[in-house]
């Protein structure tokens, strides 16, 4: 078992989903260890304990200690910033499958990435870095998920599909295959995507249309 210490950033809902996720995988798999804390950079929480774990510094502990750590953050804007801000400070960045994910044949799966219970990904996917597949989320074959980008819960994703870095799909949304969705656009809750969606476009609706546009680098800001 590594000695280096595995931690969470951010100690919001999803970061508590997060260690409940890495509690049933180190219990199935001892080499894991187990997660020894929160790092938050909201100062009221240093010290206070969330869901069963506490907050044991902010993220500048990522470049004075050797961690291990896992993403609490499911917004690609939020991951982004994390991204640039600690990503290469920290010794390891775990993938974190929850044991009741079914992963088929040839999936690839990049450092920080996070699988939710009750997901599918059938076979020839690519998931790139840092991204976030959420609960009961359905990724067939032949598709290609960069880096940040998060499928929210019940998320269905036809074969074919490519969604760019940092992209949004909202919960219950479902995409045809053969789709592209563009780099840091925002899909809308429940929406069905039948047509490509340009970089930074907000898309909702049965069938989707843009609902605005955002600016290049918004998520900079
Ligand atoms: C699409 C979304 C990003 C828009 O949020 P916003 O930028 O704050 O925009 P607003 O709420 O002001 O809505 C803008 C317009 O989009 C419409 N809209 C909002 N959500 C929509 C949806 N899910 N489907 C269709 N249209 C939607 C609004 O009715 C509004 O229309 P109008 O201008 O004609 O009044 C947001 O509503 C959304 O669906 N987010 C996804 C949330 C999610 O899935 N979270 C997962 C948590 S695990």
């Amino acid at each position: 078992m590594t000695s280096i210490p595995l931690v969470i950033v951010g100690a919001s809902g999803h970061g508590r989903e997060v260690a409940a996720a890495a509690r049933m995988v180190a219990a199935a798999d001892l080499a894991w260890g187990s997660v020894s804390g929160f790092l938050d950079d909201a100062p009221d929480l240093l010290g206070t304990t969330i869901g069963t774990l506490q907050v044991v510094g902010t993220t500048r502990e990522a470049s004075h200690r050797r961690l291990r750590a896992l993403l609490g953050v499911g917004y690609p804007e939020v991951k982004s910033l994390l991204f640039r801000r600690i990503a290469d400070d920290v010794v390891e960045w775990p993938i974190l499958i929850h044991p009741h994910a079914s992963i088929g044949d040839r999936v690839s799966i990049g450092r920080g990435s996070f699988v939710q219970a009750g997901c599918i990904l059938t076979c020839d996917i690519q998931i790139a870095e840092f991204v976030t597949i959420n609960c009961g989320a359905t990724v067939n074959h032949d598709v290609s998920v960069a880096r940040l980008a998060t499928l929210s819960p019940g998320v269905h994703i036809g074969g074919n599909v490519s969604i760019g870095e940092g992209a949004f799909v909202g919960i219950g949304a479902s995409v045809k295959q053969g789709i592209a969705i563009g780099e840091w656009s925002i899909i809308a809750a429940g929406a069905a995507v039948t047509a490509d969606v340009p970089a930074n476009a907000v898309v909702g609706g049965v069938p989707a249309c843009i609902i605005k546009t955002r600016k290049p680098g918004w998520h900079l800001e």
